[in-house]
C-alpha cells in the first residue's frame, strides 16, 4: 500500500482524503491518503517525518503552499508560474512540484461546464495566489481577451505584465481597477478574489455580465456567494461555484502520481451542494 496525504492547517474540513480514496477505489489503487495537521512554522518537520515512513506524495493546502514551494528540489513550470505549490511526488531525495490548480480550473470550464474559452473574452477577479496560478492554463486556450480587476491596480498590472512575458501566444492581456470596467462585457467572469471567503461583494458593476455569460467562483462549499447572487441578478443562468475545480485538480495529481486518470462525475455529484 502506497501512502499519500494532504497537508495544511486547519485540515479537518478537506474534501481531498475522500476524493482520492473514491480515485483509488474506482482505478484499484492500492493506495491510502490521509489528512497532516502541521503546526505553523512545522510544515518541513512534518513533511520530513511523513516521507521517512514512506510516504509517496502529498497535497498542499492553506496555509502551507509557499512553503511548499520552498520545500521543492524540483518545480514543474506550473509551480513556478503559480509561486505555490499544491501537489508533491516524493522520489528518494527528490521532491517534484507541481500546481495544478490552474489546469483544473480551465478542465472543469471547458470539459465539465462546456464553456469553451477560445476566443472569448473572459474577466478574473483578484490578483493573488489563485489569480496567478489560473494564467497561464486560462490563456492557452486562446480567449479573445483576458482581464485582470483587482481592488488593488498595481497587483492587477503586476500579474498582467507577468502573463504577457510568459504566454507563447497572442492573447491581449490587461490589469484594470474595478471602476475601469463600466462599459465592458464578458462571456466569462472568474471570481479568484478570496471576497467570498468572507461574504463579501467585490466592487463590481452588474453591467459586465454578456448575454449567455457564464459566471464562477473559485470558492467551494460557500453556496450562492455574493459575487454568483450579483450575476444571478444581472440575468445570468450560467453559475457555477468551485467544485469541480477541486474534483480536477485532485484528478491531476492522482495521475501524476498514480499513471491512470480517474472519470471526476461521481466524485463532483457527491460533493455538489446546490447554489441557493
Ligand atoms: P489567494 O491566494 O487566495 O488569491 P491572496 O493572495 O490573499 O489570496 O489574494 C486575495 C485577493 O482577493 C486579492 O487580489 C484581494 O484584493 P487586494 O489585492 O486589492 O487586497 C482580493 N480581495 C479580497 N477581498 C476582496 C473583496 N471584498 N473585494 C474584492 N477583492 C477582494
Amino acid at each position: 500500500t502506497d501512502h499519500y496525504a494532504v497537508i495544511g492547517n486547519p485540515i479537518e474540513q478537506s474534501k481531498s482524503p475522500l476524493i482520492h480514496s473514491a480515485f483509488a477505489q474506482v482505478t484499484g489503487q492500492d493506495m491510502d491518503y490521509t489528512k497532516l495537521l502541521a503546526p505553523l512554522g512545522g510544515f518541513a518537520a512534518v513533511v520530513d517525518a511523513f516521507r521517512a515512513s514512506g510516504g509517496r506524495g502529498m497535497n498542499v493546502t492553506a496555509p502551507f503552499k509557499l512553503d511548499a514551494f520552498a520545500y521543492a528540489t524540483d518545480l514543474a513550470p506550473s509551480a513556478q508560474m503559480a509561486g505555490a505549490v499544491n501537489a508533491m511526488k516524493f522520489e528518494g531525495s527528490k521532491v517534484f512540484a507541481e500546481n495544478f490548480d490552474g489546469v483544473g480550473l480551465v478542465r472543469d470550464l471547458v470539459h465539465n461546464l462546456a464553456c469553451p474559452l477560445m476566443g472569448r473574452r473572459v474577466l478574473i477577479l483578484g490578483a493573488g495566489g489563485a489569480t496567478r496560478g489560473a494564467l497561464m492554463p486560462l490563456l492557452a486556450e486562446q480567449p479573445a481577451e483576458l482581464v485582470i480587476v483587482n481592488r488593488t491596480v498595481a497587483k492587477a498590472h503586476e500579474l498582467a505584465a507577468l502573463a504577457k512575458q510568459h504566454q507563447t501566444g497572442q492573447v491581449p492581456v490587461q490589469g484594470l481597477g474595478y471602476v475601469d470596467l463600466q462599459g465592458q462585457t464578458f462571456d466569462v467572469v472568474l471570481n479568484a478574489s478570496s471576497s467570498s471567503l468572507s461574504a463579501e461583494l467585490p466592487p463590481l458593476p452588474a453591467s459586465v455580465f454578456a448575454p449567455q455569460c457564464l459566471a464562477y467562483d473559485l470558492t467551494y462549499g460557500k453556496g450562492l456567494t455574493p459575487f454568483l447572487q450579483l450575476a444571478q441578478q444581472a440575468g445570468v443562468t450560467q453559475l457555477a461555484d468551485g467544485v469541480g475545480m477541486l474534483a480536477e485538480q485532485a484528478a491531476e495529481a492522482f495521475a501524476w502520481w498514480r499513471g491512470v486518470r480517474p472519470d471526476t462525475a461521481a466524485v463532483i455529484e457527491r460533493l455538489t451542494v446546490p447554489l441557493v
